[in-house]
């Protein structure tokens, strides 16, 4: 596990300083996604397509089942979970940035999708409760997190038993880099 050498309060601040002050991200997320899933998402949420994958490709989500989307950003995940599931499921994004929320939610009302909820809150202590999700998605997110055991505990927390959970993410071995890189502002946030 990483070395968390900063307080999370920190890290957090490091992470809403970096995504603040994006105004005209790139959408290099959406490489990860075919033609026919962008075309189900509002134009406005490509540019904010930050993940490092497509969690939802392998997720296998079926009719009726609930999800829950760990650092959702702009919630193109979420709309696409949302879908899949139909409408006896449901969809919930938890962000850490309320910036990022309101963005989610504007989505979600663009997109006209009505099966979807968005909370602002850590991912590290979700304010969700026990056993009432099937699957816990995440895209990117885990790596931004001073403590990750946690966020695999409250997904673990979250998640009925049976329940799936699905991470597109980046990984080093803390041998890789020196500690002065791995534990710099702007590896954390970047
Ligand atoms: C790289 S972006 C990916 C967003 C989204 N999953 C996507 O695929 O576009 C990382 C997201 O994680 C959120 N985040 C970072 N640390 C977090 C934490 N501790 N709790 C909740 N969200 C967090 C950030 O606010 C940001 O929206």
């Amino acid at each position: 596990m990483t070395r968390d050498l900063m307080y999370k309060d920190e890290i957090q601040q490091l992470v809403a300083e970096a995504y603040l002050q994006l105004d005209d991200p790139d959408g290099f997320g959406t490489m990860f996604y075919a033609e026919e899933q962008l075309a189900r998402l509002p134009d406005a949420t490509r540019p904010w397509m930050l993940g490092v994958g497509n969690p939802v490709a392998y997720a296998e989500l079926r009719p009726g089942e609930q999800v829950v989307d760990l650092g959702c950003g702009s919630g193109a995940d979420v709309l696409l979970a949302a879908q899949e599931v139909g409408p006896s499921g449901q969809a919930t994004g938890i962000d850490l940035l309320p910036e990022m929320v309101a963005r989610a939610r504007a989505a979600a009302a663009e997109a006209g999708t009505e099966n979807v909820a968005f909370e602002q809150g850590e991912i590290e202590d979700l304010p969700l409760d026990d056993d009432r999700a099937d699957v816990a998605l995440s895209n990117g997110s885990i790596n931004l997190c001073a403590r990750k055991s946690r966020v695999l505990s409250e997904a673990y927390r979250v998640l009925r038993p049976g329940g799936r959970l699905t991470v597109a993410d980046l990984t080093i071995r803390e041998e890789e880099l020196p500690s002065e890189v791995i534990t710099h502002p702007s590896a954390w946030a970047g």
